[in-house]
């Protein structure tokens, strides 16, 4: 597919996301010819500044967050080129005229696509006035950012919101693990290697590790952080997504719908957490204080901008199962939380082992191959096998090794994009693969919203855990009582 002419307007553009994400993506999609000349961006914020102050607002922000190595002052001049500014309350309806006119006057057909990078609540407002001000055609897209939603019934109110304006096919719901670069690559793994297709089930697969862990805390957002907590911040959208990918059926091709078919049926498939089975297959967490990289670090309660008492948890460890011929019998244990002892994303696949063992008896334990996913950092794939070991003096001693591939070493690559850089791309090209379609979001927070409700134990205070530690002893006995370790214990 083409990559269109776009006039990109950026509601919140001084804030966070557009600061620390957005322009920078933007920036290197301009450095590399991604962006066709014609192409235009809107800043859209409430801050007093003309066209020129929020150029170097925008440039601060780009010196802050950019590698050193990518500015050039050439490039820079050219992308600051494309910005324009317009200072505006997005519940008045003045702004939204000139937006329009900004559009019609000076776009030459450009694409309008509207990025909604504010709070959730503002969309449906945001939405009636630029319907009002001419600016919801049908081909106009909307980006939107998560939560959507906080439960099932909010997420469906932010969508019929949006419904009332935009198509389906025009609206691009961002989960950003999606445009993470190893996350589409699982996509890769799967279908483009028989080895894996083959095996990927369970006959040949006895669990999945599926760990995503932040060393970070809660970084000056405690206050939406606490309405929402890792399950809804973190489970509902990325992991979710994560175990989709990784679980669902081939798709008969790489058309957005294919796959987003198949994921939804894996999401449709999830086992409940009844009350019988919650206990032992969810764990709540929350860090107290510790120590981050070595550096002694307050905890959540103590956080600066915390606000008292909170049952909030900020970690959660679950077991997952789904309920299909393919994963039957196959638990997915899933596992996020902040101020872990490092940032590591991964998934480990544990085969079954050889279904008659010959060799000595104590090593045993060694006996299945492993796959280990790396989402983040250090980006690549290891398969453990097992091989004997090396001498004359060690008989049939086994030993397991593995077959590496580090994405930045073996291809030689220069630096991997940010997931923004991608799907602000692919918004622009109109292509929704890496988007999450209306009935992917719903039965996600489905699922989230019956285990809540099953949960009566999520009303109380989730178990402690010292900052830098792997969350609470709970969540390695939620493992251990299935005879299993997570991957960094073993
Ligand atoms: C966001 C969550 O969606 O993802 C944050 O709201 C979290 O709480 C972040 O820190 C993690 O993203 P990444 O790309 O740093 O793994």
């Amino acid at each position: 597919m083409g990559n269109p002419a776009c006039d990109l307007v950026l509601f919140g553009a001084m804030g966070d996301l557009a600061t620390k994400k957005l322009f920078p993506a933007l920036y290197h999609l301009h450095r590399a010819g991604l962006l066709p000349e014609q192409s235009r961006i809107l800043a859209l914020a409430r801050r007093d500044l003309n066209k020129a102050g929020a150029r170097q607002q925008i440039a601060r922000g780009l010196e802050e967050y950019l590698e050193p190595e990518v500015m050039e002052a050439d490039a820079m001049d050219g992308f600051l080129a494309r910005v324009d500014y317009l200072k505006m309350d997005f519940s008045d309806a003045e702004g939204y005229q000139q937006l329009g006119e900004w559009h019609r006057q000076g776009g030459h057909g450009n694409v309008l696509v509207l990025y909604f990078a504010t709070p959730p609540g503002l969309y449906g407002q945001i939405t009636a006035h630029l319907c009002d001000a001419g600016c919801c055609d049908d081909s106009a897209r909307v980006v939107v950012e998560k939560p959507i939603g906080q439960d099932l019934p909010s997420s469906q109110k932010l969508n019929d919101q949006l419904a009332t304006a935009f198509r389906e096919e025009n609206i691009f719901r961002i989960d950003h693990y999606l445009g993470k670069e190893t996350v589409q690559n699982l996509i890769a793994l799967r279908f483009a290697n028989n080895l894996f297709a083959s095996q990927w089930d369970q006959n040949h697969i006895s669990h999945v590790e599926i760990t995503v862990a932040e060393s970070v805390g809660v970084e000056g957002r405690w206050s939406y952080f606490n309405s929402a907590g890792q399950l809804r911040d973190m489970v509902q959208s990325h992991l979710l997504q994560l175990l989709c990918l990784l679980a669902m059926d081939p798709p008969s091709d790489l058309s957005p719908d294919s796959i987003r078919d198949e994921k939804v049926k894996v999401l449709k498939a999830l086992a409940p957490l009844t009350p019988e089975r919650i206990s032992t297959h969810l764990v709540r967490g929350q860090y107290t204080a510790g120590t981050a990289e070595g550096v002694p670090v307050p905890g959540y309660l103590q956080e600066e901008d915390a606000g008292g008492a909170s049952h909030t948890e900020t970690f959660v460890a679950l077991k997952v199962e789904i309920e299909n011929w393919r994963w039957a019998g196959v638990p997915f244990y899933i596992r996020t939380g902040k101020r872990l002892p490092e940032k590591r994303s991964e998934v480990i696949v544990h085969f079954k082992p050889a279904p008659h063992y010959i060799f000595d008896p104590d090593q045993k334990y060694l006996a299945n191959n492993k796959l280990i996913i790396r989402l983040q950092p250090d980006e690549g794939m290891s398969l453990q096998i097992l091989t004997k070991d090396q001498g004359l003096s060690r008989g049939m001693r086994l030993r397991q090794g593995p077959l590496e591939l580090t994405f930045a070493e073996t291809f030689d690559t220069e630096r991997i994009p940010d997931a923004y850089e991608r799907l602000l791309l692919e918004a622009m090209k109109g292509n929704q693969y890496l988007f999450v379609r209306r009935d992917e979001v719903e039965h996600a927070w489905r699922w989230v919203d019956q285990l809540l409700a099953n949960c009566d134990d999520c009303g109380a205070h989730p178990k402690r855990y010292a900052a830098g530690t792997w969350g609470p002893v709970a969540a390695i006995a939620m493992i251990t009582r299935d005879g299993r370790s997570w991957y960094e214990d073993t």
